[in-house]
């Protein structure tokens, strides 16, 4: 698996997950650019929201994904964090069933429950993607979808941008980010019984330039994927 520090091009200072999204959390809902994920979201043709009973959200933050959920008629939503300041502001949205704070990789949800599992925006921060596909796959019960959002390895790549954000001080501030390769995603989630179904991948065009026009340069690269999988 290639490592982030070959294509660093920023060095900011770097700190991991949990302490980062700590203190992202203050301003993390404004700054979020949301076409990282709202239009593949939108573009996923095979799955039934409203036939969804049950939803886990794995790396659910502070809830965008299963307040998206809810606005499409999932019925109820289960969501897991590692980071208590984003988990209380996914609270504060009153869109979840349950929440508690885990890691994606041992949530300690029932097995075998869950209609659709998600996880958006999450694996740049782990080191290993197997044991995130395989807790989704004990989750899930047979027949599930599951859909995994993420920064696209291409740009992480082709910009040496990790994720990070500005910190109170209007410092950069990195969180640190893994390189997965999409043969990494294909690899851990057959380990784990997954099928896919559909993959969308996101580009930097005229919509995203308008907003963040210092990414010009980007024009065209891939920004975010999804993966939606199907446990036989
Ligand atoms: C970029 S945010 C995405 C949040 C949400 N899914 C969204 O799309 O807005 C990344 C989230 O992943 C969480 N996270 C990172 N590593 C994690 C891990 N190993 N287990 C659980 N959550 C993790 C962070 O706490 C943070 O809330």
């Amino acid at each position: 698996m290639p490592s982030f520090k070959s294509f660093d091009r920023r060095g900011y200072r770097t700190v991991g997950a949990r302490e980062g999204y700590a203190v992202w959390s203050a301003t993390y809902e404004h700054t979020i650019k949301h076409d990282m994920d709202s239009r593949l979201l939108e573009s996923i043709g095979t799955v039934d929201w409203p036939a969804i009973a049950l939803a886990a959200d794995l790396g659910c933050g502070t809830g965008r994904t299963g307040a998206w959920l809810k606005s499409k008629g999932v019925r109820e939503i289960h969501g897991v964090d590692l980071t208590p300041e984003m988990i209380e502001q996914a609270r504060a949205r009153n869109v979840f069933a349950d929440l508690r704070v885990a890691d994606v990789a041992a949530t300690g949800l029932p097995a075998a429950a869950y209609d659709l599992v998600t996880t958006c925006l999450v694996d740049e921060h782990l080191a290993d993607l197997r044991p995130l596909y395989a807790e989704a796959s004990r989750v899930a019960r047979s027949g599930a979808a599951y859909v995994l959002v993420g920064f696209h390895p291409f740009f992480i790549m082709r910009t040496g941008m990790p994720t990070h954000f500005d910190d109170k001080d209007g410092q950069p501030l990195a969180i640190e980010t893994h390189v997965h390769l999409m043969s990494d995603h294909v690899q851990a989630a057959h380990a784990a019984g997954w099928r896919l179904t559909e993959m969308h991948e996101q580009v930097i065009d005229d919509r995203w330039i308008a907003t963040k026009p210092g990414w010009a340069a980007q024009r065209d690269c891939p920004i975010s994927f999804a993966f939606i999988w199907r446990r036989d």
